[in-house]
């Protein structure tokens, strides 16, 4: 019932397509984005040399960026395609391979948490780690410029 009055509503105002967002699950597809992001920010720095290395910081953001790949993966229901979204609509239609990414993101963290020692062996295996963020932002984000 609710969802008629809802798609009644939404024909009222000529937007057909609303009433099937879903704004909350699209706000916690990006809160969980933003953690891949705060998790990143420091390792980057010290990677840049912007930053000293310092190892238990490193080795946090790896958990961090595993736990985080792992609840990703349920942050791309159908009913998220639209609305204030920067996922691009092929994100919806090669499910699979957005899921293998996501693996993958957390597999190349968990074998970076066990690889990084030192400053030498963090600067070998990050970007290992974070070519992941961009190689799936290429493919299923709306470039910025796009917006
Ligand atoms: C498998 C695909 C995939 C991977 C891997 C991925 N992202 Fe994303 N990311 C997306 C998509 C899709 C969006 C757009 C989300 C939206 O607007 O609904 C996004 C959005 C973002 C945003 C913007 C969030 C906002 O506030 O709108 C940030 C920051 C971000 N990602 C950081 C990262 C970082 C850092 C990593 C790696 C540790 C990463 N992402 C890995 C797909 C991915």
């Amino acid at each position: 019932m609710l969802r008629v009055m809802a798609v009644v509503a939404a024909l009222a105002v000529g937007a057909t397509a609303v009433w099937a967002q879903n704004a909350a699950g699209i706000a916690a597809r990006k809160d969980a984005m933003k953690a891949f992001g705060g998790a990143a920010k420091g390792p980057g720095g010290m990677a840049k040399g912007d930053a000293p290395f310092e190892l238990p910081k490193v080795q946090a953001s790896l958990k961090t960026i595993q736990e985080t790949a792992v609840k990703a993966k349920g942050l791309f229901p159908d009913d998220t395609k639209t609305g204030e979204t920067d996922a691009l609509p092929a994100a919806f239609e090669k499910k699979a391979d957005l899921m293998a990414r996501f693996d993958k993101l957390g597999a190349d963290a968990k074998a970076a948490e066990g690889a990084i020692k030192d400053e030498a062996s963090f600067k070998a295996e990050w970007p290992k780690v974070v070519s992941n963020c961009g190689g799936c932002h290429k493919e299923y984000r709306k470039p910025p410029a796009a917006k």
